[in-house]
């Protein structure tokens, strides 16, 4: 039997096929209770802390609400609102908020930080998003596919389409690869993955059976895919980089025409959001104003019949809610 108690949830590559496959069964399940307005208070008297170096609507809340119904506490610290890291060294608040918490979620930058929080804190520490990975939004992102697709995760085929060097692109080349999926990065060159990560998710696909592709050839890539992902083509902390962005990757904005390539009438659309899919974005209009298109998915194809978007936010929950379950 899986037992995940005490483990850190810093990465899918810490987890084997069989522990995953457990977090997606304890998410279908406790959804499907939350449904039925049945709360068993799995985490009752639990202190859990939110770091957030970045901003965050998702995943913040996902984690305060996943905690609270379960009957957790939550403190949440902002990057100015505690001495990490300015006053304090990492390991010296790792080893006081290992003292008053359960466990403690950190989204920033360096994959590094997450992997000392575990380390000096002795308690688990999940992975809120940093540079190099998102996994939680993975699971949330498999939950919802095995709601729309109906085949097994291992005969699924998933498009990542824009700037695939990002942290959504590699996390999902763990899970593909650790779910024994077909996986398509497409992309230009200048942004495919570093080869060290392509040669070990594909050391990973030899046992799973997966496939991991990398294309730059938008009509071959998409062709027969069951998903079609994008995210934005400037993560948080590169926002200097929209105009080499835009140039690169016009290209590959997910339009209507792009879905009718798949050849498949049922392809879905996900993202994890947030996107610039809407003109009426702040930062969308702006960088409009100045003569860059940053919409990495038309308005059309966002809220057309393929895309379940809002329901692979409302995953982000039920599987977070399975992380601090099965972890605490
Ligand atoms: N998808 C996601 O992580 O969203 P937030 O940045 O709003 O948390
Ligand atoms: N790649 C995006 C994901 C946001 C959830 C970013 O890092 O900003």
């Amino acid at each position: 039997a899986v037992n995940l108690k005490g483990r850190s949830f810093l990465t899918l590559m810490d987890f084997t096929p069989t522990e995953i496959r457990y977090l997606l069964d304890l998410s279908h399940d406790l959804k499907a209770k939350k449904r039925a307005g049945i709360y068993n208070y799995l985490l009752k008297g639990k202190n859990i802390v939110l770091l957030f170096e970045k901003t965050s609507t998702r995943t913040r809340c996902a984690f305060e609400v996943a905690a609270l119904e379960e009957g957790a506490h939550v403190t949440y610290l902002d990057q100015n609102s505690s001495q990490m890291g300015k006053k304090e060294s990492l390991e010296d608040t790792a080893k006081v908020l290992g003292r008053f918490y359960d466990g403690i979620e950190y989204r920033g930058f360096k994959q590094s930080v997450v992997e000392d929080l575990a380390k000096y804190s002795g308690v688990p520490v999940w992975n809120g998003l940093t540079d190099v990975d998102h996994p939680t939004q993975i699971l949330a992102d498999l939950l919802t596919i095995e709601e729309h697709v109906a085949k097994p995760l291992n005969k699924v085929k998933v498009v990542f389409v824009g700037d695939t060097r990002n942290n959504m692109s590699y996390a999902w080349m763990y899970g593909c690869a650790k779910m024994g999926m077909h996986y398509v990065a497409l992309g230009p060159k200048e942004l495919w993955p570093s080869e060290e990560i392509i040669n070990q998710v594909k050391a990973i696909a030899e046992e799973t059976g997966a496939i991991i592709e990398v294309s730059d050839d938008v009509d071959v890539a998409v062709k027969d895919a069951d998903v079609i992902y994008t995210d934005v083509w400037a993560s948080m902390g590169e926002e200097d980089k929209i105009p080499e962005r835009v140039k690169l990757l016009s290209p590959y904005q997910v339009t209507m025409d792009m879905l009718k390539k798949t050849n498949n009438p049922d392809v879905i659309f996900m993202h994890c959001l947030p996107s610039f899919h809407d003109f009426e974005t702040k930062m969308a209009k702006e960088m409009m104003d100045k003569g860059y298109d940053i919409r990495e998915v038309t308005d059309e194809v966002f809220r057309s019949r393929h895309s379940v978007v809002f329901d692979e936010a409302e995953n982000r929950m039920h599987t977070i809610k399975a992380v601090l379950v099965a972890t605490l």
